[in-house]
């Protein structure tokens, strides 16, 4: 019966899938669906069969598909792409571009029949997309057997820029990260990886005209150009393009510790180990400065073949510059009246370098300016107003204000984030500039080990968002079928389900911390920063490191609660059984873990977070078995609640929430004498 109740919570009642087969777990969901009866059959027969165009690229992707299928299924297909025969025939028209480019045809068309199926592409991008959509077809049956539902789809990608953004300039992230997040992008649809490689705390890619720049980073990490090609050819191979950023003329001390002459301001420049919007910035006015720029960014242009330049251009607060008489002088010469108009004819002087490499320069959306060249990109992320000012004013924009994965914000959150949304007022001409999207997961609090944690499953709701048709936009089937493509995302060597560190605690102490974590999730936005110190030495091993982004426990537990309480005229529904083993299992943990030791006010910030998670459990029972006796709870109670639910408002030192909150306030409240 629990089991059974629990199942209805979850499963909501979806317009979208009303026609769905039952295992309609896609994701992105396609442009066009139509299921039909009948399944085939996926065992050990199971064969590819190359119809049509067929190369390296093309048979690299149909082996990388047949090596995750055979992982789920138990299967060994043994000699996967036959000449004859073949339940998945693959007819591809042409290679398409080798080297992936903005506007690519990714389109595909998936027939599933009893009898086989069948992908068709104009492009081996295309199969490679409609292989992703072939293996989420495949479930297991009751019986233990595994099938593919029957079902014609025509797909193709509502924007053409997906990417997922990876910091490597703070905490480093070598490039065994990149290669298994390549394969995660890959199986949700992504196709733009873009690489954060400078910023204040590091120089992370090797010059070897200015080997001095990335010498500053060498003893905590640095990506070699052999180790940047093997990044980009497996991007292709995976019809990914790789757009690199060198963020100037702010975020950029890591180039002053080598080259300080460059600088506004003389100092004694390092490398930074903390974070923020920190005054450093490149004085632009500088013959040396260009020299610099003009020389690097020619490597730079070489190695990376994309199109796509990213200058970063975002915080800049203007204070150096405004501390240098030289550039006052410099602004007043030139009739600058503002920091704005000098950054414009300073990117105006980058447009200059890249144009002629055959760049087009992609900018966060300070960059936006009359004097910026219209073949730019701005990339929105303070909000999305500046995409549509963008397009308006003639420029190409993508989005990432809503999807900043760092920023702890729900999967719902991003999901609701369009880049176009329905109520958009650019004209037809304007809305075609807006090419899509990037999720940016920026490195600050996360090192190699809690990457993909915070990436993953959340970036494949962004990646839905850029991909399926707006009108796709059921948040309750999103994190259904978010919830099975997280687990197949393990397929892919990503380790999102690896469990970040509890070092220094025995196994109990670990479980019982684990229990704690999944009640909580870190404070969002930039609030972590302004409740703790953080630095790269900081060591991330405390609750808000342990947490995920987004609790799926706490989320579903607040689900199953307001349900609960929303059916409960007769408050004796048996919903409430599952409800309390929760609590239970959470007051359990919580009386552990706040009896652990902790030295320093963050680990006694996880003590306090505890001792609370403790008491607002008790609360919450006596609150529920007061509801299922049709009572109230007694004034003293109520009170009590009411203080644990202010107290539990204001995260302690250890910078974690309640995600559950606002439900325990409508239990709370239900209870009310
Ligand atoms: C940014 O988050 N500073 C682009």
């Amino acid at each position: 019966m629990k089991r059974l109740l629990t199942a209805l919570f979850l499963s909501g009642c979806l317009a979208m899938t009303s026609n769905a087969a039952p295992a309609a777990n896609l994701m992105p969901w396609p442009a066009h669906v139509e299921w039909r009866d009948g399944t085939l059959a996926i065992d050990a027969t199971f064969r590819v069969r190359i119809a049509g165009h067929d190369d390296a690229r093309l048979r690299a992707g149909i082996g990388r598909a047949l090596d995750r299928l055979e992982k789920r299924v138990g299967i060994n297909v043994g000699p996967r792409v036959v000449a004859s025969g073949g339940a998945l025939v693959v007819t591809c028209d042409s290679a398409g571009s080798a080297l992936p480019k903005l506007g690519d045809d990714e389109s595909y068309t998936l027939d599933v029949r009893a009898s086989g199926a069948e992908l068709r592409a104009p492009n081996v991008v295309g199969v490679l997309r409609g292989l992703e959509t072939f293996l989420q077809l495949v479930e297991k049956r009751a019986d233990g057997s595994f099938a593919a539902a029957s079902v014609k789809i025509d797909d193709a990608p509502r924007f053409p820029w997906r990417g997922l953004m990876i910091d490597v300039a703070r905490h480093f992230q070598p490039p065994e990260v990149i290669f298994r997040n390549l394969d995660a992008m890959a199986a949700v649809k992504m196709n733009v990886l873009h690489l954060h490689l400078t910023d204040d705390q590091g120089f992370r890619i090797e010059s070897k005209r200015h080997p001095e720049l990335h010498a500053v980073s060498a003893d905590s990490g640095v990506l070699t150009q052999e180790q940047i090609r093997a990044i980009i050819a497996a991007a292709a191979e995976r019809g990914i393009r790789v757009v690199p950023e060198f963020d100037v003329p702010g975020h950029a001390t890591a180039w002053l510790a080598s080259h300080p002459e460059i600088a506004s301001v003389p100092r004694n420049y390092t490398v930074a180990k903390n974070w923020g919007v920190l005054n450093p910035v490149m004085d632009p006015t500088k013959l040396e400065t260009d020299a610099l720029l003009g020389s690097f960014f020619a490597e730079m242009a070489a190695l990376f073949p994309d199109e796509f330049f990213h200058i970063g251009g975002d915080e800049n607060n203007g204070k150096d510059w405004n501390a240098s008489e030289r550039i006052a002088a410099f602004k007043k010469g030139h009739g600058f009246a503002t920091n704005e108009a000098l950054h414009a004819w300073f990117n105006q002087k980058l447009a200059a370098m890249m144009t002629p490499l055959g760049k087009r320069l992609v900018g966060w959306d300070e960059v936006l300016h009359p004097d910026f060249p219209r073949s730019a990109v701005v990339h929105s992320w303070r909000g999305p107003e500046s995409l549509a000012q963008a397009a308006q004013q003639g420029f190409a924009g993508i989005l990432s204000a809503g999807y900043y994965l760092d920023l702890h914000y729900p999967a719902a959150d991003a999901y609701a984030a369009d880049p176009l949304p329905a109520d958009s007022k650019l004209t037809p001409e304007q809305a075609a500039r807006v090419l899509g999207g990037e999720a940016p997961m920026w490195s600050e609090w996360a090192d190699a080990r809690i990457y993909d944690f915070r990436i993953w499953p959340r970036a494949a709701a962004v990646a839905e968002r850029l991909w399926s048709p707006r009108e796709v936009r059921d948040v309750a089937d999103m994190y259904r079928r978010l919830a099975r493509v997280d687990e197949w995302l393990v397929e892919t060597g990503v380790q999102h389900h690896a469990w970040p560190r509890f070092e220094g605690f025995s196994p109990e102490e670990a479980a019982a911390l684990r229990v704690l974590a999944s009640a909580v999730e870190p404070v969002k936005r930039y609030r972590r920063g302004q409740i703790q110190k953080g630095g790269l030495d900081y060591p991330l091993n405390e609750l808000a490191d342990w947490a995920h982004s987004e609790s799926r426990l706490a989320r579903e537990f607040a689900a199953k609660l307001d349900d609960w309480l929303a059916r409960s005229a007769d408050a004796r529904v048996p919903g409430a059984e599952s409800i309390t083993d929760q609590l239970e299992a959470w007051h359990g943990a919580a009386r552990r873990a706040a009896a652990m030791p902790a030295s320093g006010e963050i680990a006694q910030g996880r003590l306090d977070t505890a001792r609370l998670l403790a008491e607002l459990t008790e609360s919450a029972q006596l609150a529920i078995v007061a509801l299922v006796h049709q009572k109230h709870l007694t004034p003293e109670d109520a009170a009590r609640a009411k203080g644990l639910l202010e107290r539990a408002a204001k995260p302690t030192k250890a910078a974690v929430e309640f995600p559950f909150l606002p439900a325990l306030r409508r239990l709370f409240a239900a209870a009310a004498p």
